[in-house]
């Protein structure tokens, strides 16, 4: 047994309150985390541990959820693999993309405890500094998701160059999600070895697809990864956007928690697979553009959806979004853990 609501809930068992905890708690919406970016670029705060651990705990204090996330970002361990990565203001990340053959059958095997020391060195130190307040989740992009970037170069609204691949050269596009499926184990496994004491698979873009082509080149892949995993006692959450018509393959997946978006009926979620999983989720991120009161009555009525049963983890549907007024967030953390069916 732990002490902590939020892993309590990873595992369907009993807590006092609905454990919080928002994707992109750490970010441009804080005037900390502005303040902080204003000396350093993204990058070097991913990779200065002492910025990093400054960063993942403001929420904690400023906001009081229920579990921390390592400041980093899922394209971090694209780099040592051989494909540069850029973040550029109003532009987004930039990478070298890789296209053919030739590009995909270079990229490199990572180490993650040599290739991303930085990382698990960050995760030491925030172990350290939360004093067991709250739990630490570590992070990783999924396998098809890691690829979108990796082909595209970038963020895009067509995805042509990935799913271009997938139709023109499948047996190729199969390489590519192994090969990133055992660089996200190793990712993965040593963010638990350094203290990650849950770790979440963001498959940001697996919802592009259509049901066969996820199964094969998605979910696969995300299978492989959690079947390699060495976690005893550390709940794997797999938040998957835009997937309400893939909610079906979610039973057949070996993890604690799944984590959906805003368009998804939570209470229909929780009917499809919340007897062998907690759900995380899924107010609108753009419902923290209206009101306290409205606030809290859009948060409670995802929680009067999610039901009584344990298992349910509050969250965003998606990140939350950088325009977003702090004191807003703060009145969403309050809203959830004031409820009491
Ligand atoms: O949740 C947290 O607070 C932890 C940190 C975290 C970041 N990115 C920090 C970040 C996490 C968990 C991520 C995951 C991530 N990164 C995802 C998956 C989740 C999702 O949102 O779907 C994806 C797709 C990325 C890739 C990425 N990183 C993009 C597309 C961008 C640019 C768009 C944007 O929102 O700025 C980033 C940059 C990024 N990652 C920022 C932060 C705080 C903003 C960088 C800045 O300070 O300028």
């Amino acid at each position: 047994m732990t002490t902590y609501p939020y892993l309590e809930a990873c595992y369907r068992r009993p807590t006092p309150h609905t454990p919080i905890w928002i994707m992109r708690q750490a970010g441009r919406y804080m005037p900390q985390y502005q303040a902080v970016r204003g000396e350093v670029d993204f990058l070097t705060l991913c990779k200065t541990p002492e910025l990093a651990t400054k960063v993942t705990l403001l929420p904690i204090d400023l906001l009081g959820v229920d579990a921390a996330i390592l400041f980093s970002d899922i394209l971090i361990p694209l780099e040592p693999m051989g494909i540069s990565v850029a973040f550029e203001d109003k532009i987004g990340p930039v990478l070298s993309p890789v296209r053919n053959e030739e590009q995909i059958r270079r990229l490199r095997r990572i180490e993650a405890d040599q290739d991303v020391p930085f990382v698990m060195e960050a995760i030491r130190m925030i172990r350290r500094e939360l004093e067991g307040r709250v739990p630490l989740i570590g992070f990783s992009g999924a396998p098809f998701t890691l690829a979108t970037y990796a082909v595209e170069g970038g963020t895009t609204k067509s995805f042509h160059n990935i799913k271009g691949l997938i139709y023109a050269r499948p047996e190729l596009a199969d390489a590519l999600m192994d090969l990133l499926a055992d660089v996200v184990t190793s990712y993965l496994n040593s963010q638990i070895a350094a203290g990650a004491q849950a770790v979440q698979i963001f498959d940001t873009w697996g919802g592009i697809l259509d049901d066969p082509e996820y199964v094969r080149f998605a979910l696969n892949p995300t299978k492989k990864v959690i079947a390699g995993l060495n976690r005893e006692s550390v709940p794997v959450i797999y938040y998957l956007n835009n997937g309400s018509y893939l909610a079906h393959h979610m039973d057949g997946l070996d993890v604690e928690v799944i984590g959906i978006d805003w368009r998804q009926d939570i209470q229909q979620a929780r009917r499809t697979f919340g007897r062998s999983k907690a759900v995380q989720g899924n107010l609108d991120p753009t419902v923290l553009f209206a009101s306290p009161e409205e606030i809290r009555r859009r948060a409670h009525g995802v929680m009067e959806k999610a039901g009584s049963e344990p298992g349910h983890i509050f969250n965003l549907g998606h990140g939350i979004l950088p325009q977003t007024p702090m004191d807003n967030a703060i009145a969403l953390v309050e809203a959830v853990h004031q409820y009491r069916r």
